[in-house]
């Protein structure tokens, strides 16, 4: 599927997302380049990174060698210049904001020759505004990966306005090197999987926030009446209840659609610090 051949990745945001991606792109055979604004960050995601990949040795599921293999692959730096030399496909994966990530795009517009796609993870924003931040929108794509990023099959392509099929099915070969399964979705705000899941969260948390039911019944409700995996109120723990209110007040922002108004549950459990499992409290107690 891949017309143009992409060998090297340059990964710009070595959090959470930065990270498993990272992990996966460089075990999928990919030169990674993984840069952050600092040392510390990049120590952190090699650390992440590194006991992912050793506990699959640990397992038995790969060679120390291989290990090895798959983690050298995995070239840190805080120099974007040298992150991107080189880059086939630069993926940006910094924080959710549409006006630092246009900064970034900027840069990347003129930091490499105009045949380099450059990559956008967002959950949320317009990929046809990052890419009107560049001379190339024709290059500019969502791959908005999910999280666990090493686990989760899933990718939502994204097509901008201008964004071409040649760029798309680029992008698309790539997130199937990486064993994963690549959607192509127009560019319309939380584009598929985040539109349905703000609307469970919402509905979810206005059933509690009415009084009509109490979480664990809320979740009780949707696993065994529904047959879903998890309760949406446990996925929101998880995701971070502060991420799950910036992805709906986004979606509402750019749709304007009532349904999509974040239930005032959320606003009041973020001001409490009531984030979910990385604070030790959410919906639930952890
Ligand atoms: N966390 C999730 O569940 C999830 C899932 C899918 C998509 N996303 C999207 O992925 C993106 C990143 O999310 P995350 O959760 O990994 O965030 P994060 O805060 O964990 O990581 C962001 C990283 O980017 C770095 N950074 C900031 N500015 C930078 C710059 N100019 N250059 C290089 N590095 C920079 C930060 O230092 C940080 O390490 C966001 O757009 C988010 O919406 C997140």
């Amino acid at each position: 599927m891949e017309r143009v051949t992409v060998s090297r990745l340059a990964i710009i945001g070595a959090g959470t997302m930065g990270a498993g991606i990272a992990q996966v792109a460089a075990e999928s055979g990919y030169e990674v380049r993984l840069s952050d604004v600092g040392e510390d960050f990049l120590e952190k995601a090699l650390g992440t990174i590194r006991k992912f990949v050793g506990r699959k040795v640990e397992k038995g599921e790969i060679s120390q060698e291989v290990c090895k293999e798959n983690l050298n692959r995995i070239k840190p730096t805080t120099d974007l210049t040298a992150a991107v030399a080189g880059a086939d496909l630069v993926l940006e994966v910094i924080p959710e904001n549409v006006e630092m990530k246009k900064n970034l795009f900027r840069k990347l517009d003129s930091l490499t020759p105009l045949e380099t796609i450059l990559a956008s993870n967002t959950s949320t924003l317009s990929i046809t505004e990052i890419g009107a931040a560049t001379n190339r929108a024709q290059k500019v794509v969502g791959m908005h990966f999910f999280n666990p990023a090493p686990v989760m099959k899933l990718v939502e392509v994204v097509k901008g306005e201008k964004t071409s099929e040649e760029t798309v099915e680029i992008a698309s070969g790539v997130c199937q090197r990486m064993g994963k399964t690549p959607i192509v979705v127009r560019d319309i705000p939380g584009f598929i999987v985040n539109r349905f899941l703000g609307l469970l969260y919402n509905e979810a948390a206005n059933l509690v926030y009415r009084g009509v039911a109490s979480p664990e019944d809320v979740d009780t409700a949707m696993r065994l009446g529904a047959n879903h995996p998890m309760g949406p109120l446990q996925i929101a723990d998880l995701a971070g209840v502060d991420v799950v209110l910036a992805a709906l007040e986004a979606v509402y922002a750019a749709t304007k659609e009532e349904r999509y108004k974040p239930c005032p549950l959320f606003a009041k459990m973020v001001k409490q610090g009531k984030l979910g499992r990385k604070t030790g409290e959410g919906f639930y107690r952890y």
